[in-house]
């Protein structure tokens, strides 16, 4: 590890996310790990650049953005804002949040496989794949479903079966199916590109065994090693949302090609706006910067394998180290949606404040690559009894005596108690543990610094002196001496609070702390009004987080972009009087039309007895003769608030269903239903 005397230059990088998702609170996990990690070493002056991206290509996007009705560049613009807000918002303070689907990102994946092609680590050689015939595209193993080849069970994905857990070919299944189209899908041979990874075994053996990797992640590491590198396909064909293969046509690079080199790209754009970081000193290949990933364990071997042999290959410098973690659970098990511990970060953001996850992820993260547990109960205890009960607590119960007695005014320079020896010698230790990314120490040990606080707060008792006249002096010694260390608990916590220590930092009238100016006393100082820094988390908040993730299944559930099929968990209940405001009607369709430009939906003129509506609905696929639904009834919400659509006003919604993503069936009425009878 580098000394701490002189200014490193640092590289920090989060996992990118796809560009198809809401983040959630699993997700954060990493960002907060990361950025915790990052505010402390600028606070320690180094010199540091915390990149990331979204996760932007790959065939799952292009299918989600196709069912979306719009292009796969709007789709990731809407996703990149999504999170680029959800990021913010916990405080999460990239340098740069970029995409993969860049002008940078695309230079940089050419000129890196040109490299790996001219030193020979490319291989071709035809492969044969499963092929839609009616999407005309090949499938990769998670768009096939069928019949497990061992155990019968049905339904299941073309790698694996979730029933008897055995993995197979996709070739192996019985009656296997797309679950883009629903078409029996037949073989096909392409012409595929590898990197030829075996080449680089002896590098990656010592390069995993050489401080890179935590021990448990460099046991893995061997036993793949061990059982033997195979190359790595890193092509796809046409139609794919992606690089194109330079030199090649209807070839494209593989999403997991060009999302590592995103981390490049990103500090590449980041450098063209900010000087002082040169992109060549960080990743040449004698480069004495320092560069790092943090990542979950299921991405180990993208990280682990492809991406050093890959840099090696094409003359980079390795990254300095991979920081692994764990995944979240929730209460115990995995995050459930029908539970409502499927939390994404927009929802937590609506009840709670970003400030109490960061400090209850920092109070359990450590170098361990175990999961993570978020406890609902011990979280709102947790968070109330050590940041506002303990810390926050020093401030408050000090400022009012200093404010009333001194008119804010911190006295001057007087013996210091022994406490402030004790917060000296243990602010290094905290400091390690921030290093080492055990948070859980730092925490540990910031806590025990603040019951010290308080109970020699307790033992002065200046509320006891403040009733005698003569004792005020001491009151204002004792409380200015407090302020100095709720100063200092302030300073410790700020990689992990800064919302909360720019508030501090504003009352305390100071400038922002850096980590060295923990041996300072602030004496004989005028302080700012005192407002409030942090209130308790109440229950009701979870309740209502909770609830309210339950209701967000409704939105998550609709056909996912991958077309598989989607259950519905039941809604929560409501009540007779919302059952009723909604107005359903027997409708019939007096004409049914393609609409121009539209790739599902039908324009349906409806009667609903007095009046006749427009309505656009997406069932177009299931209809491909629209004029056979004329004269037919169905079933229609006829007071739901018209909504404008590229294509006119749509005054309502007909009811219908179908296995998410594919065809989309109207429910019908038997034929004596008359049109515009209420049907609720
Ligand atoms: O697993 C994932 O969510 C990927 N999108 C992570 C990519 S990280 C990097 F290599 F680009
Ligand atoms: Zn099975």
């Amino acid at each position: 590890m580098a000394n701490n005397m002189t200014t490193r230059k640092i590289l920090v990088t989060s996992a990118l996310p796809y560009a198809n998702g809401s983040i959630h609170l699993g997700h954060l996990v990493e960002y907060i790990q990361t950025d915790i990690w990052v505010r402390f070493q600028k606070m320690r002056g180094h010199q540091v650049a915390y990149v990331c991206a979204d996760d932007a290509h790959g065939s799952a996007i292009m299918l989600r953005a196709e069912k979306e009705g719009i292009t796969a560049e709007q789709l990731i613009d809407n996703v990149r804002a999504e999170h680029s807000a959800d990021f913010a918002d916990f405080l999460v303070a990239f340098d740069n949040f970029y995409s993969t689907h860049s002008p940078e990102n695309k230079a940089l994946s050419e000129q890196i496989y040109s490299t790996l092609k001219a030193n020979n680590y490319i291989a071709t050689r035809p492969v044969t794949q499963y092929f839609d015939p009616e999407k005309q595209m090949f499938l990769a193993d998670r768009f096939i479903k069928g019949t497990c080849p061992r155990c019968g069970a049905q339904d299941q994905y073309g790698d694996n079966c979730e029933k008897c857990s055995a993995t197979y070919d996709a070739t192996e299944l019985k009656n296997p199916y797309s679950t883009i189209s629903g078409t029996v899908p037949v073989l096909k041979e392409s012409m595929h590109f590898f990197f030829k990874l075996p080449l680089f075994e002896n590098m990656l053996k010592t390069w995993t065994r050489s401080g890179t990797l935590q021990d448990s992640v460099a046991n893995k590491l061997a036993e793949w090693l061990d059982a033997g590198l195979h190359e790595w396909d890193i092509s796809r064909d046409a139609p794919y949302f992606g690089f194109e293969i330079p030199g090649e046509s209807n070839k494209y690079f593989y999403v997991w090609l060009d999302a590592p080199i995103g981390y490049m790209a990103s500090f590449k754009n980041f450098c063209s706006r900010h000087p002082d970081f040169d992109f060549e000193s960080f990743w040449d290949k004698n480069s004495n910067a320092e560069v790092y990933h943090f990542i979950g364990k299921d991405i180990v071997n993208f990280h682990a394998l492809f991406w050093p042999a890959m840099l090696e290959g094409a003359g980079y410098r390795k990254p300095t180290a991979l920081n692994v973690h764990g995944y979240l659970t929730v209460n115990g098990s995995k995050m459930s949606k029908s539970r409502g511990t499927f939390i994404k970060a927009r929802t937590y953001l609506n009840h709670l404040q970003p400030e109490y996850l960061r400090y209850y992820y920092a109070s359990k993260l450590t170098r361990s690559v175990d999961d993570l547990d978020l406890s609902l109960e011990d979280f709102i205890q947790k968070v109330n009894s050590d940041l506002v009960g303990k810390v926050i607590n020093i401030a408050s119960r000090c400022a009012g005596f200093i404010a009333r007695g001194n008119n804010s005014r911190l006295t001057a320079n007087s013996p210091l108690p022994e406490l402030w020896q004790t917060f000296q010698d243990t602010i290094p230790t905290i400091a390690e543990a921030y290093e080492s990314l055990d948070f859980a120490k730092a925490m540990r040990e910031i806590m025990a610094l603040a019951d010290q606080a308080n109970a020699w707060i307790a033992e002065q008792a200046p509320w006891a002196l403040n009733k005698q006249a003569d004792k005020q002096a001491a009151v204002q010694t004792i409380c200015s001496f407090a302020i100095n260390l709720f100063r200092l608990l302030v300073l410790t916590l700020k990689p992990v609070l800064p919302a909360l220590a720019a508030k501090a930092e504003v009352y305390l009238n100071i400038e922002p702390l850096a980590w060295s100016d923990y041996v300072t006393f602030l004496a004989d100082h005028q302080l700012n009004d005192f407002t409030p820094l942090m209130t308790r988390i109440e229950a009701e908040q979870v309740a209502a987080m909770k609830e309210d993730s339950k209701k967000d299944l409704k939105a998550e559930t609709a056909p996912k972009g991958n077309g598989e099929l989607v259950k519905d968990p039941l809604a929560p209940t409501i009540d007779y009087e919302a059952f009723a405001a909604v107005d359903m009607r027997i409708a019939k369709i007096i004409k049914a039309q393609q609409v121009a430009g539209a790739d599902k939906l039908l324009q349906l003129t409806l009667d609903i007895g007095d009046e006749q509506r427009n309505v656009f609905a997406g069932i177009k696929s299931a209809y491909p003769d629209p004029s056979l639904l004329e004269g037919r009834l169905t079933v229609m919400i006829a007071n739901l608030k018209p909504r404008k659509m590229k294509f006119g006003l749509s005054e309502g919604m007909v009811i219908a269903a179908g296995p998410g993503g594919q065809e989309i069936y109207l429910l019908s009425p038997d034929s004596g239903a008359i049109p515009g009878q209420r049907v609720n």
